[in-house]
């Protein structure tokens, strides 16, 4: 697809790899609106890139329903929607609460959910748009701590792969990207800060790759992308 003239929509586009892909198809001539829960987080980074602000929580239906209306509303249709907000949480089974699995599955797949069925409405009714779902390496095999949130990402692997049985004939394109670790507040946000290396991935990274398989002509498309750091250190 051409991005220039293209509309798009990522969710958690105030921070990290949402802020670099809302950048990164901004600067392709594309015009996008961005989500997220913290106004003030959310309005310096729509101001930075000249994306639409929309203040949202995509676990909350009604939010989603006024994000999908508002982006028709203020851009005609949508062609891209970018499924990325996301929250970890990182614990050992035994000392997993239900309050904490709760709420990642409430952002990491009931939102994607709600997300992707607004936009799919919308995507059929046109018969052509692009769901990218930003998942994880997590979401490709276990590990110790990652209940809640590798759990997570396998579901949002499997919705893709059901949403892309559905979708493919009316000409919707799905796609399921796995970044491996990037530096980002994410950790932070979890009160475990990131080591730092210059090994590590960069949002901007990501960015590239979603730009790169929403580039490619319609008649195709890559169906998972996973990315590593060539050569990581700790
Ligand atoms: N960083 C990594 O190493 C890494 C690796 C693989 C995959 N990922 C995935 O990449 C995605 C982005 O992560 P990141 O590292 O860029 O994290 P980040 O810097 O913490 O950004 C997360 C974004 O999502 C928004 N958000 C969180 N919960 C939300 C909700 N309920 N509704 C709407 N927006 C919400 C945040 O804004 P508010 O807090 O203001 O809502 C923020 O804009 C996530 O899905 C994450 O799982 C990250």
């Amino acid at each position: 697809m051409n991005l220039h003239g293209a509309t798009a929509l990522v969710t958690g586009g105030s921070s990290g790899i949402g802020f670099a892909i809302a950048k990164t198809l901004a600067d392709a001539g594309a015009r996008v609106a961005i989500t997220g829960r913290d106004q003030d987080k959310l309005a310096r980074a729509a101001a930075t890139i000249g994306a639409h602000a929309i203040r949202a929580d995509v676990s909350v239906e009604v939010d989603v329903q006024r994000t999908m209306a508002d982006v028709t509303s203020t851009f005609g249709h949508l062609d891209i929607l970018v499924n990325n907000a996301g929250i970890g949480v990182f614990k050992p089974l035994v000392a997993q609460d239900l309050e904490s699995f709760t709420r990642v599955f409430a952002t990491n797949v009931t939102g994607p959910m709600l997300m992707g069925r607004e936009a799919a409405r919308h995507f059929v009714t046109r018969r052509r748009g692009n769901i990218v779902n930003i998942a994880s390496t997590a979401g490709t095999r276990g590990a110790p701590n990652g209940t809640a949130y590798y759990a997570s990402k396998f579901a949002l692997r499997g919705m893709t792969e059901c949403w892309r049985g559905e979708l493919r004939q009316h000409n919707v394109r799905v796609f399921l990207i796995n970044p491996s670790e990037v530096l980002t507040p994410f950790f932070d946000n979890i009160g475990t800060p990131q080591a730092d290396n210059p090994t590590k991935l960069h949002a901007e990274d990501i960015a590239h790759a979603v730009k790169a398989v929403l580039e490619m002509d319609d008649r195709g498309f890559t169906p998972e992308l996973s990315i590593f750091a060539t050569n990581p250190r700790d």
